[in-house]
């Protein structure tokens, strides 16, 4: 009988990695590595090529889900060579291993490859132009999976949030709790992405990933907002009285330019593999009763 190929998920203690833990609990058929070693989690540096390979063959990996990344996209403009070490050297070393072993590759890419100057739903099919060096790195690693030719897909999404981590939402409760009122950004458009919502898309997508070659999906939370109006909804549903003001990022000058809109279209993964797209402010919801 043959055995069953394994599932090795990369940046496990991450929120994505966390979120796709909780929902296999108990789960045999899974492999969790992150860099470091910890409670049922492997070390495993994906830029450790001799490592990653040992680590595929020993486990029998049919599928490889990368949730690790350097993701400091303000420090990234100050560590760029590190940032791409981990973002496109790691990618690539995934990669190598994957076809080697004839298994699959999940990659997570980022509205960041964008630029912002479309002003429409981001499409699968539309040309990247990063305007940071973290959006450079997540866009060569697109190119470097697609070059490759390794079998499995590449889903970019946005705004990600969950109970683990630092994130916008956990920094918004914190700050409602703490202060009067705060200034958030509101000429930042995109969509928000809880971590549980694309943790299960992925987990739909590994059985068909081995007969995608580095096929690109959109997926994010249902609805356009900023992280003004985000801010709004996050102290509402909490039921914090702190008062958002809207503000423009001018007023916050940051290393790293972020796309002014980002808002990924979804009707390719929805159309075609039939996974759904929760509203996010439904979304929010479902996180805030597990943090609050
Ligand atoms: N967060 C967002 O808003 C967002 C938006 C769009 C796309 N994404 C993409 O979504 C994916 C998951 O994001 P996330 O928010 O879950 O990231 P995260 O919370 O920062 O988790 C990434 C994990 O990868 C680990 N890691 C870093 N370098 C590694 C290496 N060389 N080998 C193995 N593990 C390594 C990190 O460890 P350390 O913490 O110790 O470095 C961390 O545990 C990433 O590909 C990210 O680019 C994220």
């Amino acid at each position: 009988m043959q055995k069953t190929r394994k599932v090795l998920v990369t940046g496990s203690l991450g929120q994505l990695g966390s979120e796709i833990r909780r929902l296999t609990e108990g789960n045999d058929n899974f492999v969790f590595t992150d860099c470091i070693e910890a409670d049922g989690i492997l070390s495993l540096d994906i830029c450790d090529a001799e490592a990653v390979a040992a680590c595929v063959a020993k486990n029998n990996v049919g599928t490889i889900i990368n949730c690790a990344a350097y993701t400091n996209v303000e420090k990234a403009e100050d560590e760029p060579e590190i940032c791409r070490r981990i973002n496109c050297e790691g990618v690539a070393v995934l990669a190598e291993a994957a076809l080697r072993s004839g298994a699959s590759l999940i990659q997570i890419s980022t509205d960041f490859v964008f630029d912002g100057a479309k002003g429409t739903p981001y499409l699968e099919t539309d040309t990247p132009s990063p305007l940071s060096v973290y959006g450079r790195t997540k866009a060569d690693a697109e190119s470097i999976i697609i070059a490759s030719g390794v079998k499995g897909v590449i889903i970019r999404t946005a705004w990600l949030y969950s109970p683990y981590g630092k994130n916008f939402v956990k920094t918004m409760l914190h700050l409602g709790s703490t202060l009067p009122s705060i200034n958030v950004v509101n000429n930042q458009t995109g969509s928000p992405t809880y971590a549980a919502d694309l943790a299960d898309a992925i987990l739909r997508i590994i059985p068909i990933a081995g007969g995608k070659m580095g096929d690109i999906y959109h997926y994010s939370n249902a609805g356009e907002c900023s992280w003004y109006d985000f801010a709004r909804e996050i102290m509402r549903q909490a039921g914090l009285s702190c008062e958002v003001n809207p503000v423009s990022s001018s007023e916050y000058p940051q290393k790293a330019i972020r796309p002014s809109y980002s808002y990924l279209d979804k009707t390719k993964i929805t159309a075609e593999l039939e996974i759904g797209v929760p509203q996010w402010q439904d979304s929010l919801q479902k996180c805030l009763q597990r943090l609050i």
